[in-house]
């Protein structure tokens, strides 16, 4: 039987705006980031985070009964304690699946730093089928299905034409340690060809590359959530969008490129390199 998901993603842009409405007067007031209990130093978490994540639960799984809800912090679907694979990636896929990150961009979050966004993505029995990015500091909600185009609050965004010099979001270089020679060559390669900038926020950063504010975003360290929504969003604005591995994973991270229409050899030569990466 066909889903309509029509109404889905409609539900998925209410509760990533209510939560992020909620997200902004926390923003406003500041609020303590706390390392992740056995993760690495650099994985923050919020209260913030998690009341958005509860919200965003309660609003999907009251708007679509039995679909699974996967968020980054509460975990959810099948398995995932014990290192497994949560939701459609890892074999348990439901009809209806959603990945949450409440906030994308939780350091940026927690410094006051505007760089932070609500991402939801839907998937049909594991295949990108929709998906909104919510930047509460701007007011703009980013939105597309599968096959649709795509909308900044509710308005289809017109194609915008290249620029000169492409200017590519990344998360390269990783904070902390020694960097990798695969971090530093994939950078060197990237700093030939474009404005390259660090910005904290990967489903951001696809919400940009997808309404032409940006030409391409590349993260080596990402989870299924992080870029859930933004790859719909990228491909309904006409880009394109490749995970290592896809499904992404949500126990390993992974890396994603997008890129918009004519930085095809840009791309290619990014996902090659990003397939010699450590965990790529
Ligand atoms: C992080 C951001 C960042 C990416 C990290 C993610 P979080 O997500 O997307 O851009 O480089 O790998 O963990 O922790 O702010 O939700
Ligand atoms: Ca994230
Ligand atoms: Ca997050």
């Amino acid at each position: 039987m066909d889903i309509d998901t029509e109404p889905l993603t409609r539900a998925a842009e209410r509760a990533a705006v209510r939560a992020g409405r909620l997200l902004l007067e926390e923003f406003a007031q500041g609020t303590a980031a706390r390392s992740k209990p056995g993760a690495h130093e650099h994985d923050v978490v919020t209260a913030a985070d998690l009341a958005a994540e509860d919200l965003i639960a309660a609003e999907l799984t009251a708007a679509a009964p039995g679909s699974t809800v996967i968020g980054e912090e509460r975990g959810g679907g099948e398995g995932g304690e014990g290192g497994e694979e949560r939701g459609g990636d890892g074999g348990h896929a439901g009809e209806v699946c959603w990945y949450v990150d409440p906030i994308d961009g939780t350091h940026n979050f927690s410094r006051g730093i505007p760089l932070w966004c609500v991402s939801i993505g839907l998937t049909i029995r594991g295949a990108p089928a929709g998906g909104c990015v919510y930047e509460p500091v701007r007011d703009r909600l980013y939105a597309a299905r599968t096959g649709g185009v795509l909308r900044c609050n509710g308005e289809v965004v017109p194609a915008s034409p290249p620029r000169p010099v492409p200017m590519v979001l990344t998360d390269v270089p990783r904070p902390g340690g020694v960097p990798h020679p695969a971090e530093l060559a994939l950078l060197a390669d990237l700093m030939v060809a474009a404005d390259v900038r660090r910005i904290g926020s990967a489903a951001l950063a696809l919400a940009y590359v997808a309404a032409g504010h940006a030409d391409m975003a590349v993260t080596p360290d990402a989870f299924a959530w992080d870029m859930a929504a933004g790859r719909v969003l990228v491909t309904a604005g006409g880009g394109a969008f490749a995970a290592l591995p896809d499904p992404p994973s949500t126990v390993r991270p992974g890396a994603f490129a997008a890129w918009r229409p004519g930085l095809d050899e840009l791309g290619r030569v990014t996902v090659r390199a990003l397939k010699g990466w450590p965990n790529g």
